[in-house]
């Protein structure tokens, strides 16, 4: 996969970055109106980024996470955190003796980074689901992945056993590595990409009445999932993320913006809408919130949205 940029600066469509050069308290407090400029950016497909990450962990918690061991039989996977149940998942047995450490240390990440967001973005605030944070030990570089499981191919995240029911992912990622930059493609944002992939695919085949829910329904038999596990949006959605992964032609073509993120950088995006894929970078944190439609700024252009009115009809739930 080319790695350089094909894209010219703010082309109309593709996701761009946006610095935050203001200062502010450390905290994140910010008035209401730079609250949501930065929340319809992030809405809108683009990048939020922190040349130099808010203060969310301790610099021995950082240093432990660095010197820490992996054992072969996990090198394959990341950590996550569930803060709802205050549990760590991801590690083995072998590795029990480190789970209290991690548990303290990301549940302590997390808390502060939805701390931070609660100031930060305030429109969200009090109105999100807290979902999993991450600690990603293994370099991307070279990964080995089921396809649908590989990171470095481009897509929109979707849940495939944790259903959203149209509420949007965003994702805050702390690059904790002292020396390597993590290395993003990105390529079209949903709103100009989802509509024609909804159009041209075999889901909306037959336009008419509720074409994209018996669409829906038939794909569903397809892939042997029982219908109504997971509601139309969730459906569609994984089923576009994995048409973008076995798509090599269009992994190939489609044209691309490259990113580096820093050593000591942090940066939030909506993942379901900025289509991103990661080729190389080693020790990043990340939290995931679970932002509900009646939060956002810019409804109408989140991806249920974009969906919705092609479908003509509701996809949730
Ligand atoms: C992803 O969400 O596809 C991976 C992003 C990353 O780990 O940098
Ligand atoms: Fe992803």
């Amino acid at each position: 996969m080319a790695a350089q940029s094909t894209v010219p600066a703010f082309t109309p469509g593709f996701s761009r970055l946006v610095n935050v050069e203001e200062s502010f308290p450390s905290d994140g407090s910010l008035a209401i109106e730079r609250a949501r400029y930065y929340s319809a950016e992030l809405e809108s497909g683009h990048i939020v980024l922190f040349p130099k990450s808010p203060n969310l962990i301790p610099k021995e918690d950082i240093d432990w996470l660095l010197g820490r061991k992996q054992s072969t039989s996990n090198y394959h996977k990341n950590i996550a955190y569930r803060p709802a149940e205050d549990r760590i998942t991801g590690l083995d047995a072998s590795e029990q003796q480190s789970t209290d450490d991690l548990r303290r240390i990301l549940a302590c990440f997390s808390s502060r980074c939805a701390e931070f967001l609660s100031h930060f973005l305030s429109p969200y605030a009090g109105k999100w689901n807290l979902d999993y944070a991450s600690f990603r030990p293994i370099e991307e570089k070279g990964r080995a992945a089921r396809l649908r499981a590989r990171n470095d191919l481009l897509h929109f995240d979707s849940f495939p056993t944790r259903p959203t029911n149209g509420s949007r992912i965003l994702r805050f990622f702390v690059n904790i590595n002292p020396a390597e930059s993590r290395v993003w493609l990105t390529s079209q944002t949903f709103e100009a990409f989802g509509p024609r992939f909804a159009r041209a695919g075999n889901l909306l085949a037959s336009v008419g009445g509720n074409a994209f829910t018996r669409g829906l329904r038939s794909v569903t038999r397809t892939l042997k999932l029982p219908f109504g596990r997971r509601p139309p949006y969730d459906e569609f959605m994984y089923r576009c993320h994995n048409a973008m992964k076995e798509d090599a032609r269009f992994q190939e073509d489609t044209p691309k913006c490259r990113w580096e993120f820093p050593p000591g950088s942090a940066w939030m995006v909506f993942t379901d809408c900025v289509s991103h894929a990661v080729l190389a970078g080693q020790y990043a944190l990340e939290q995931t919130f679970l932002i509900p439609q009646s939060a956002l700024v810019k409804p109408e252009c989140s991806p249920l949205s974009v969906l919705e009115k092609i479908a003509g009809h509701a996809l949730t739930v």
